[in-house]
């Protein structure tokens, strides 16, 4: 069984809009409706399980039920404080909800990346056949430098070993939720991303390509790039 999990559990401070950025419109649509769409049409993933703030929960019912109508295929649930917390919380609603197994598949993504392809999702579901987890990257463009004290260069990493970490995170369900539940308090804090929670267990997590269009909806400029990505796609 593979399922994807939306996760939109955030709030999209650093967008600055009156509502969580993921319920802002690119056109005429959600960047949410977007992404959760490229899901709901894969056909090897069996449930997208979509998880919101808990007062988000009602809107991003109504929303969907404009844009696709009733589906079996899609729930909604609340997201957690963290994001892996809301990774957790889709967790539990696969077990309370569904059959799952040792080989139990999860397709994390980010509900704010909406320019996801089937191609990518192929790629995640192609290495979680030989790994426990994979990683969407591209990489890194401009160089990276490192500063530990914020006020000078303490290492300038090579770039050609560098890469910008994306989403999809896929993974063995029971594989994330036995490592994740071995984390201090203080880890968990400070593990918000599912791939180092694998990465400081000392397991192995394979590189799939990314794209450089697969883009996170961060600030106000991300809206404006997503705008020419969607005009340019309808000119074709
Ligand atoms: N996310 C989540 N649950 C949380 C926090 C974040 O599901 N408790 C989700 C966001 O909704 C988003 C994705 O994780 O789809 C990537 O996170 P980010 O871009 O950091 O989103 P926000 O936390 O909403 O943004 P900000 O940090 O600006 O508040």
């Amino acid at each position: 069984m593979i399922y994807g999990l939306v996760v939109a559990g955030g709030i999209g401070q650093r967008m600055g809009s009156d509502i969580p950025k993921q319920f802002l419109k690119i056109r005429h649509k959600s960047i949410i409706s977007y992404t959760v769409e490229v899901f709901l049409d894969h056909t090897d993933i069996e449930k997208v399980i979509v998880l919101v703030p808990e007062d988000w929960i009602d809107f991003t019912k109504d929303l969907f039920m404009r844009d696709f109508g009733e589906m079996e295929k899609l729930v909604v649930t609340a997201g957690g404080k963290l994001r892996n917390d809301t990774i957790m919380n889709g967790i539990k609603y696969i077990k309370e909800n569904y059959v799952y197994d040792d080989t139990t598949t999860l397709v994390t993504h980010d509900a704010v990346r909406p320019f996801v392809t089937k191609e990518i999702i192929d790629r995640n579901i192609e290495a979680l056949k030989e790994y426990d987890s994979c990683d969407t990257v591209i990489p890194a463009t401009d160089t990276i430098v490192e500063s530990l004290d914020h006020q000078v260069i303490s290492d300038v990493p090579n770039r050609a070993n560098l890469y910008q970490g994306q989403t999809p995170q896929s993974f063995k369900m029971k594989k994330f939720e036995e490592l994740y539940t071995s984390l201090t308090e203080d880890e968990k804090n400070i593990l918000t991303d599912a791939a180092k929670v694998f990465v400081i267990k000392g397991e192995k997590v394979a590189l799939v390509e990314g794209s450089t269009f697969n883009i996170k909806m961060t600030h106000p400029s991300d809206l404006d790039f997503a705008n020419s990505i969607i005009g340019r796609k309808n000119e074709k």
